[in-house]
């Protein structure tokens, strides 16, 4: 065979992100939205096809490909940059891209291995949630390892509508900046984590989550990785009607996560106001 396929899918947080990075447990979603990879043989140095690499790209190609002798295209459409996993897509997609090349079945273990590598040039040291949920493509609970422990979970009833700020969030940053405001943070970092308990429990009760997700939205602030721009978003989601609202991701940029029964009326406000938005999980897609 001369070119192999990778494909995996971009994520959200429900809750818990930056919690997870120290123990507790997050809950994460797989989103449709996926990067596919085609890497082929050719002679020459070791290419992006359509693209210049930024440098953070041309890093973990570096790391994941010989110099020379590769051709690689990436076709996407996770946005970048908005806390919705496309590093930890990208980086499963580029594992399997090189297993379906080489005629290797991978196990599951060894793509998350691999792609861990590549994500780390991304995120300095992800706690691996992202890599986790795009690598099975199912919701999970997940905690940090080694080894990670991961559960399995439904999908959350109800509409997640995702709203877009407009900024581009940095997890490398975010979670750097986290860990020097600690221990001030501990507190509203331990209270997340206990939350994600109490959210695993009403994943199938809208009405019940949606306070709980408005309430780990607040602990984020505490935590300091919100943005007056996230406040807003969560404010228009709630107020148009949503059962609740959390940025979802690092913070700093990225989306606001919005709980609802009915995702149009959220869609409209957010239109309305010239923000972009989408319903990105429901429970009949
Ligand atoms: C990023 O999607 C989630 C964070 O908790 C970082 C991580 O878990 O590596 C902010």
């Amino acid at each position: 065979m001369s070119s192999g396929r990778g494909r995996a899918p971009g994520k959200l947080i429900l809750c818990g992100e930056h919690a997870v990075v120290y123990g507790h447990p997050a809950i994460a979603l797989p989103l449709e939205l996926a990067t596919d990879i085609e890497l082929a043989r050719c002679e020459g140095p070791t290419r992006l096809l359509g693209a210049e690499p930024d440098a953070r790209l041309a890093e973990a190609l570096r790391r994941a490909l010989p110099e020379r002798g590769f051709a690689l295209t990436v076709a996407s459409d996770v946005p970048i940059g908005r806390g919705m996993g496309s590093s930890a897509a990208l980086s499963v997609a580029l594992v399997r891209a090189q297993a379906d090349l080489e005629g290797a079945s991978l196990p599951h273990g060894a793509v998350v291995a691999r792609a861990l590598e590549l994500e780390a040039v991304f995120h300095g040291r992800p706690s691996g949630v992202d890599v986790e949920v795009s690598a099975r493509g199912e919701p999970i609970r997940f905690w940090r390892g080694p080894p990670a422990r991961i559960e399995p979970l439904p999908l959350p009833a109800g509409a997640l509508v995702a709203l877009d700020s407009g900024a581009g969030a940095d997890t490398a940053e975010m979670v750097a900046g986290v860990a020097e405001r600690r221990p001030a943070v501990d507190r509203a970092l331990d209270a997340i984590g206990a939350l994600v308990q109490v959210c695993t429990d009403v994943l199938g009760d809208p009405e019940a989550l949606g306070p709980l997700l408005t309430e780990n939205h607040r602990l984020l602030c505490e935590v300091g990785v919100s943005t007056s721009r996230l406040d807003e978003l969560v404010a228009l989601a709630c107020g148009a009607g949503a059962l609740g609202a959390k940025l979802s991701g690092s913070g700093g940029g990225g989306v606001v996560l919005a709980l609802a029964r009915d995702p149009e009326p959220i869609l409209r406000a957010a239109a309305h106001v010239g923000v972009q938005a989408w319903c990105c999980v429901s429970e009949d897609s």
